[in-house]
């Protein structure tokens, strides 16, 4: 199995998905992505996530974020799916839905753990920067289902250090202050936040976050 580690490049690979064939780069283009996998269509978890997933259609396009999900199910049984989505979670589902059925794909992320389940995908997030570097991965049990305000959080952490040199602390949530990164001095700290910081130890410096 592999393991896709932070930092890896983010593979590439061609697939059959619900919005018909697509190389996953060049689907990607320069936005950042995010690519989940569910255990199986029509089991009731997965089928509340994705209609979640295209509920926040919004919020991932203000990210500049594309979504896509992928079961080790066919092109058919997804687009059979979907009209039970659509029609149970008042959703339309129109980000890819990738089928992988000779489970290539999911073999390349690492996203069947044979010990917990050797025929289908676990849970997993990948979120990809516009440089398809692998920036977050997440696992999680075929039971849990995830939670999106957190994936969404999750995304603006990433995107303030990339375009802000600025962490995120415990439980931060939009409108809290951010940290600045480390490797930023109080120099370039002063002309990047010209409202200023407090150092409240110098390795622990809050700054409220530029809009
Ligand atoms: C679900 O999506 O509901 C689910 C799938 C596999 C195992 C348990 C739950």
């Amino acid at each position: 199995m592999n393991a896709i580690k932070l930092g890896d490049k983010a593979p590439n690979f061609n697939a059959k998905t619900t919005v018909g064939e697509i190389n996953f780069y060049e689907w990607l283009g320069d936005s950042w992505g995010m690519l989940v996998s569910h255990p199986a269509d029509f089991t009731p978890v997965c089928t509340t996530e994705l209609g979640a997933m295209a509920n926040y259609r919004e919020e991932f396009q203000k990210r500049n974020v594309k979504v896509a999900a992928i079961s080790v199910d066919d092109l058919e049984s997804h687009v059979r799916w979907i009209k039970d989505i659509e029609e149970t979670q008042n959703a339309k589902v129109d980000f890819p839905l990738i089928a992988d059925d000779d489970r290539s794909v999911s073999e390349l992320y690492g996203m069947i753990h044979p010990n917990a389940d050797s025929t289908m995908t676990v849970r997993s997030v990948f979120m990809i920067s516009p440089e398809k570097e692998v920036k977050l991965t997440l696992t999680y049990p075929a039971s849990t289902g995830r939670n999106f305000e957190e994936l969404l959080r999750v995304i603006d952490s990433l995107q303030l250090t990339a375009y802000r040199k600025l962490a995120t602390p415990v439980n931060w949530k939009k409108g809290d202050r951010a940290v600045i990164v480390p490797s930023v001095s109080d120099k370039q700290a002063s002309e990047l936040f010209p409202n200023g910081f407090e150092t409240v130890k110098p390795y622990l410096r809050l700054t409220e976050v530029p809009v």
